[in-house]
């Protein structure tokens, strides 16, 4: 039997010559990369994938989905042959800096080619590739030890970047490392022996690669079918269209979405080449349920006896890919298969060192960083440790702001309080209590710089709002700060936080029936738009108080802007951190000289127009 198609990548810094070792590869065997259509098309069919849908298949499905949002990324698969066997190779070009292309080009790939630049030894990015390529489960590496000729083809060298690597990679997941002194530029040992390098009595990069074994079979493992999408061409048929993430399925099987639970029977398995009696990971089929149960885009199909865990809550390692740092608490869209879920960080257990693999405490992860993470999702969704499957096990996190990839994540476990933890159903509704307060609740949400009066047109607001014989409660950043959040500090990690808790205390207090005043700087769209999501619609009312940051500074009435903008405080909105003015405020205050009780006035007669006072 030929041995199975050989995908790998090669990663390395810059100037370590990745595309010159392809290059060579390719000119010494006068291979010529055969991705035309014809190949394009049967290698799709006998893996599961499609050109650059390959891409996105195995960290998230859908890469049209993705490409509308406009996130694109640059992964070029080539495709070539030898007699004895075909490759396909994950080009990660562009960016290096970036670990972004390569990541997703490995969680495709069965090994890697780490080069090295014999002059230079192991470098922060050779490690940092590393841990990646064992997070996405690469269990066979190629240390490529690459510009032998540059150092006389000394076999010391080579001897001791391959124990350097050894003993940074022990306690990487790798079955095996292979070890290769060569020349890219020269040609030594890149498809035929050294004529340089007697001492060294293993193979060329080619013959090793035409003969590797790495086939680790996903056909044996339990069924999973992510739905990518519904086909309903019209009222007769309606089908699970997808590609077997592992596992196979039988005409007549038993299946359930796992996420609900629901049964069902395989009535049909439908291909563009007819009907088939069985599938098997990877195949691309549709199927035709023998019963009109609910499943949609997202959904895991599963074998009913073998299922993946449904959750709201998991750990995960994230390899943090943009510019902006992880902020925890933040919610990012999480798509994992064709789910898209808004999930938060809720706790960073640890950042891994990839130099030393050390655990380090961390409040933040930044560009190209690694850490273990907890995850809470807004509903639970299925899945399975990445270990155990590459595909259902693998996620992105998505700026919501941005629309661009903030993170890629493999799943390590469900986190098991999220099963254990149900909500209680409570007698008293808010609308029950609302009636007795014979108000709406709502969130008055002020937002501005520090100095801007939010405090000020707050208090005078609640003294007439209990002229009205509202209730009333107001939060205000300086007193929460001296008690609930007396741990946070002006970071914008810890700002993020701050506006969290106070968002979760506020939706307390409204279902308690109350009007929440809150007064906070709140220099974030994300957080303001989280608190808003937390309530109902018409709930929150974004109120901006919008005084030039120079009347802010002239009036400095705590003194704190002298002292930012001595360098005394750091941090300082306005002054060294930035404030993101809101887009689409319910109401704005100032520029036109109004008083505070005059701005307060104004909210009351906005709000008597949207019925929040006198109900019932
Ligand atoms: S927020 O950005 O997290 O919303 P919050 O409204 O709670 O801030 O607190 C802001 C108040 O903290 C300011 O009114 C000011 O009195 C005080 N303060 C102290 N240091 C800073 C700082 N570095 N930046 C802004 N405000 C600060």
């Amino acid at each position: 039997m030929p041995l199975p198609t050989l995908r790998f990548l090669t990663c390395g810094s810059v100037d370590d010559g990745k595309s010159t070792l392809i290059g060579r590869l390719l000119y010494e065997r006068s291979l010529i990369f055969d991705d035309t259509l014809a190949s394009l098309e049967r290698d799709s069919k006998k893996f599961g994938t499609t050109g650059e849908e390959v891409d996105f298949a195995l960290l998230v499905d859908g890469l049209e989905a993705e490409r509308e949002q406009g996130i694109t990324i640059d992964v070029a698969y080539r495709y070539f042959s030898t007699a004895n066997r075909s490759f396909i190779v994950a080009d990660c070009p562009g960016h290096e800096q970036y670990t972004r292309n390569m990541a997703t080009g490995a969680s495709n790939c069965d090994l890697a080619i780490l080069l090295v630049d014999a002059r230079k030894g192991l470098l922060v990015q050779t490690h940092r590739h590393a841990n990646i390529v064992s997070l996405l489960g690469i269990r066979h590496v190629v240390l490529a030890v690459n510009k032998m000729d540059l150092v006389d083809y000394d076999q010391a060298v080579f001897e001791r970047v391959v124990a350097d690597f050894r003993a940074a990679s022990a306690t990487l997941n790798f079955a095996t490392v292979t070890p290769i002194p060569l020349s890219a530029r020269r040609g030594d040992n890149v498809s035929g022996a050294s004529a340089h390098m007697s001492w060294y009595k293993g193979p060329d990069l080619l013959s090793f690669l035409e003969q590797a074994d790495v086939e680790e079979a996903t056909a044996h493992r339990p069924l999973r079918f992510p739905v990518q999408w519904v086909n309903r061409p019209n009222l007769d048929f309606r089908g699970m269209a997808g590609t077997l993430a592992s596992g196979s399925i039988a005409r007549d099987d038993e299946i359930v979405v796992a996420a609900s639970g629901k049964k069902t029977r395989v009535a049909r398995i439908v291909t563009m080449d007819g009907d088939l009696e069985r599938a098997e990971a990877p195949d691309s089929v549709t199927l035709v349920f023998a019963d009109e149960i609910d499943a949609s885009r997202g959904d895991l199909l599963c074998d009913p006896l073998n299922r993946p865990d449904v959750a709201d809550q998991f750990a995960a390692h994230l390899i943090w890919m943009s510019e902006e740092q992880l902020f925890p608490g933040r919610s990012y869209l999480l798509k994992c298969g064709g789910a898209v879920i808004p999930a938060s960080v809720t706790e960073i257990k640890h950042r891994v060192d990839v130099e030393t693999q050390a655990q380090a405490a961390a409040k933040t992860l930044h560009l190209n960083e690694i850490g273990l993470c907890n995850l809470a999702l807004s509903k639970p969704i299925a899945f399975d440790a990445y270990a155990d499957n590459r595909t259902t096990g693998a996620f992105i996190l998505v700026d919501r702001a941005t629309n661009s990839v903030a993170a890629a994540g493999v799943i390590a476990f469900a986190l098991r309080r999220a099963s254990n933890v149900h909500l209680q159903a409570l007698t008293l509704d808010k609308a029950k209590r609302s009636i007795l307060k014979h108000q709406k609740p709502g969130i008055l949400w002020f937002t501005g710089l520090s100095g801007a009066g939010k405090s000020t047109i707050a208090n005078a607001l609640e003294a007439k709002l209990l002229q009205r014989r509202a209730h009333t409660i107001l939060l205000d950043g300086d007193n929460v700060r001296h008690g609930l959040n007396k741990d946070l500090g002006f970071t914008e990690v810890d700002r993020v936080e701050n506006i969290r808790r106070v968002g979760e205390v506020a939706k307390l207090m409204v279902e308690s029936g109350l009007i929440v005043l809150c007064s906070f700087i709140s220099p974030f769209a994300a957080e303001r738009r989280l608190v808003r999501d937390l309530v109902e619609t018409g709930e929150f009312v974004e109120i901006f108080v919008d005084t030039p940051l120079a009347d802010c500074i002239a009036r400095d009435p705590k003194g704190l802007y002298k002292k930012a903008l001595t360098g005394q405080i750091k941090n300082f909105t306005g002054v060294d951190q930035a404030y993101e003015r809101p887009e689409a405020p319910e109401i704005v205050i100032g520029g036109d000289g109004a008083t505070p009780e005059q701005a307060a006035d104004a909210i009351i007669a906005w709000m008597d127009g949207r019925g929040f006072f006198a109900l019932g």
